[in-house]
């Protein structure tokens, strides 16, 4: 088992990672002082799976759990799906001190989130993260979003957990797509600042799916703890949070362009070799790097190129980015691995050709 404290002045909490924590989530629970009732978002395959065993650790110290459980699928992180969750805490007459556990992904974890930050103001929240990319991203740093229009995560806040429980065990039950996606965001985490990491990844690459317990709480922690270090530096995303969004950039053009139909973690995959071809281009990113990068995302089963032809409206969607500054495109680019930086004013031409070459 591993603790990172996540040390912000205002919100300190843990994150602890290891298998089985899920039967201690009540007792650390009850170690934050809550009591009562205790408010559990999550969706009918994640409360199939884990409901009961969350359930049972909650009753053993005296809390009274409800279950909320939410359609599964991105759709969900809506404001008609939080008005209905606000109504079920309006019947359950929840309290200003009455804790919000999101058991789930990233929608789940997003959406309680939500919830949990605009409740009465703000009631605690508690993330029980189930898939390998909400253990590693999503459930740390306080980002937590629904979706209006067409526009992702664009009603939203910064919101501190009170704690974390990552139970590495439930990789388990996650079909290889979810390990994929997760793996995307691990691998970028390896590019951004951890060289250690990415070896780790490419010397396991064979047995990595399924994720063995072991290797999921190396994998976890040392996610979590790059990401802890990062909303330390930077809580609301004024400079260095940044460097997360590396192959984000072209990654949400992909996304976007295929209407969903590439998931996150491939699109990712896809734009985090556009950076790196690009850092090559412009001189940064050695070939050799720039193969590794290539070599590990082909191997954990990601794309390395854009599906479908149509690079213009990917082009097209890049300039509408709102990272875009003065016509040309801001980027996170890597150096080395465990090395990035940030270049503005990347052209539109070197992105034209990129892209081309990745078509
Ligand atoms: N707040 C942030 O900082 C942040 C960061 C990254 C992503 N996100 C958000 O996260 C969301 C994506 O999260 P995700 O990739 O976890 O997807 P998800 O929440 O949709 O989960 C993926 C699928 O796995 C299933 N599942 C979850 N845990 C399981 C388990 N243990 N066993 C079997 N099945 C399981 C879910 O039911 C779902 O079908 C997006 O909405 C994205 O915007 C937020
Ligand atoms: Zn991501």
């Amino acid at each position: 088992m591993k603790i990172i404290t996540v040390d912000l002045p205002q919100n300190p909490y843990e994150i602890r990672i290891g298998s089985g924590l899920l039967s201690e989530v009540g007792k650390k629970l009850k170690g934050l002082d809550f009591k009562g009732q205790a408010v559990i978002v999550t969706n009918p395959v994640v409360s199939d799976y884990y409901g009961e065993a969350l359930r049972d650790s909650l009753i053993k110290e005296d809390f009274r759990p409800v279950f909320l459980v939410v359609p599964d699928g991105e759709d969900r992180k809506s404001l008609e799906q939080a008005g209905q969750l606000f109504s079920q805490m309006n019947e359950l007459q929840a309290e200003r001190l009455t804790p919000v556990l999101s058991l789930g992904g990233g929608v789940i974890g997003d959406l309680a989130g939500f919830v949990a930050a605009t409740y009465m103001r703000g009631v605690p929240l508690v993330h029980v993260p189930t898939t390998l990319l909400a253990q590693v991203d999503s459930s740390i740093g306080g980002k937590v979003a629904i979706n209006h229009g067409q526009f992702k995560n664009i009603i939203g806040a910064f919101y501190q957990p009170r704690l974390v429980v990552s139970d590495t065990s439930l990789f388990r039950t996650l079909p290889p797509e979810e390990i994929r996606n997760g793996l995307a965001e691990v691998i970028k985490y390896g590019i951004i600042s951890d060289s250690g990491l990415f070896s780790l990844i490419e010397s396991h690459i064979d047995p990595i799916i399924p994720l063995d317990e072991n290797l999921g709480e190396e994998i976890v922690f040392r996610c979590a703890s790059i990401k802890a270090r990062i909303i330390e530096k930077d809580e609301h995303d004024q400079g260095l949070r940044n460097i997360l969004n590396y192959g984000h950039t072209v990654g949400h053009g992909v996304e976007t362009v295929s209407g969903y139909a590439v998931s996150h973690g491939q699109a990712v995959a896809i734009g985090m070799i556009a950076a790196a071809l690009i850092s090559h281009h412009l001189g940064f990113l050695p070939g050799s790097e720039l193969e590794r990068i290539k070599s590990i995302i082909q191997k954990v089963g990601l794309p390395v190129k854009i599906p479908g032809p149509d690079i213009q409206s990917l082009i097209q969607a890049l300039q509408h980015d709102k990272k875009k500054v003065g016509g040309n495109l801001r980027l996170v680019l890597p150096e080395k691995i465990g090395k990035v930086f940030i270049q503005e004013g990347v052209s539109r031409s070197l992105l034209e050709q990129v892209l081309e070459e990745l078509a």
